[in-house]
């Protein structure tokens, strides 16, 4: 498929004024995208689980104007105006100009919260781009009823991706490939799609805890971390192994082997991180209580056997991951001993979710 796909024939028909609200989640990397081409286009595929709790939830209200060859929208943060989102709103405008074009001939007022606390480390551009996404595509739903839904589904991913990369993988299902991989059916650079084989009943409801360590304003944008594969002198072997572990992720969500998931999963977040100390700037994202946490896992997991690991994004917060029947378990060791290593004792649970939603 190709991007053109995606540039909309006349539309049929034509409205005034209008509103939508959806909720889009946020999502955790398994296989890491980290490295990009041009146009948002991932060097590597990656998978991710889709999260349930943390979310965006975004109201976008429409009336026609005049096309006078700008863009014209207020951009509300929980109903407060906020400037500063809006250099990012207008440059994604710029963006998906052409595949939207009925962007120039209304007035937009944005209005978005999310469930999770704001500068907590948790990057709000996945959630953040898949609602406004979501929103756009009802819009041009209405100008074209006929859309399929796989269009429609496709489409929004596509738009999402175009706003923050990893975005594009916060529409639909519990787990989402983004990036071409030869065997993986449908899997696209374009788009996300929902993850199309068999997954293993150990992974059902699978739980994420969240635990922040460092709240503040991050040290490395992921633009400028991606740019810096650029010349890396690891990049193609990255790249590489990228595709490696997602086929070999491919025979465990089938057959639920945990301890080979956890092998690839940490190994991923630690490539990551090592993709970024090996880069020249370089930068460590991790803090001393990244490290601490990390040996705690372990730690708990040589002694009880129970089948918890961790994934970290380009920051210092961790993620724990572990099956649904260890949770209580699970819960009391973070309690115990993982959450005086998070900053004020923060932490956030999650787990598996489906996609977005409209509200
Ligand atoms: O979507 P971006 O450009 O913010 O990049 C996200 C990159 C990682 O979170 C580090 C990895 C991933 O695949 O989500």
């Amino acid at each position: 498929m190709i991007s053109s796909t995606f540039i909309p024939s006349a539309y049929s028909q034509s409205i005034e004024n209008g509103g939508f609200s959806w909720s889009a989640p946020s999502n955790i990397a398994l296989v890491k995208y980290w490295g990009k081409k041009d146009n948002q286009i991932p060097a590597n595929p990656s998978v991710s689980f889709t999260l349930n709790n943390c979310k965006t939830i975004t109201e976008l209200a429409f009336v026609k104007k005049e096309n006078d060859g700008n863009f014209s929208f207020d951009l509300l943060f929980e109903g407060k105006p906020k400037e500063d989102f809006k250099p990012k709103i207008q440059k994604f405008f710029e963006r998906i100009e052409t595949y939207c074009p009925f962007l120039k001939e209304y007035h937009f007022t944005i209005n978005t919260q999310n469930t999770f606390p704001h500068s907590s480390g948790i990057a709000s551009s996945a959630s953040g781009m898949g609602a406004l996404a979501m929103n756009l595509m009802s819009l041009e739903k209405e100008l074209n009823p006929d859309m399929t839904e796989e269009y429609f589904l496709q489409k929004a991913s596509f738009l999402a991706r175009l706003g923050s990369g990893s975005a594009c993988r916060s529409i639909k299902g519990n787990m989402v490939v983004w990036g071409n991989q030869k065997n993986i059916e449908g899997s696209s650079d374009l788009f996300g799609i929902e993850y199309p084989y068999a997954v293993h009943e150990n992974f059902k409801n699978y739980q994420d805890t969240i635990l922040l360590v460092d709240k503040g304003e991050k040290q490395v944008s992921s633009t400028v971390g991606h740019d810096l594969m650029h010349n890396h002198p690891f990049a193609e072997q990255r790249f590489a192994q990228a595709h490696e572990n997602l086929d070999k992720l491919k025979v465990i969500f089938e057959n639920g082997n945990l301890e080979e998931f956890i092998k690839i999963v940490e190994s991923e977040a630690l490539t990551l991180h090592a993709m970024m100390m090996t880069s020249m700037p370089y930068f460590i994202l991790m803090k001393p209580n990244t490290l601490e946490i990390i040996n705690a896992i372990w730690k708990f997991r040589n002694e009880t056997n129970i089948p918890v690991c961790f994934t970290l994004d380009a920051g210092a917060n961790v993620h724990v991951l572990y099956p649904e029947n260890v949770k209580d378990s699970v819960l009391t060791f973070i309690k115990s001993e993982l959450v005086s290593f998070c900053q004020n004792s923060q932490y956030i649970c999650d787990q598996i979710g489906a996609g977005a939603v409209e509200v």
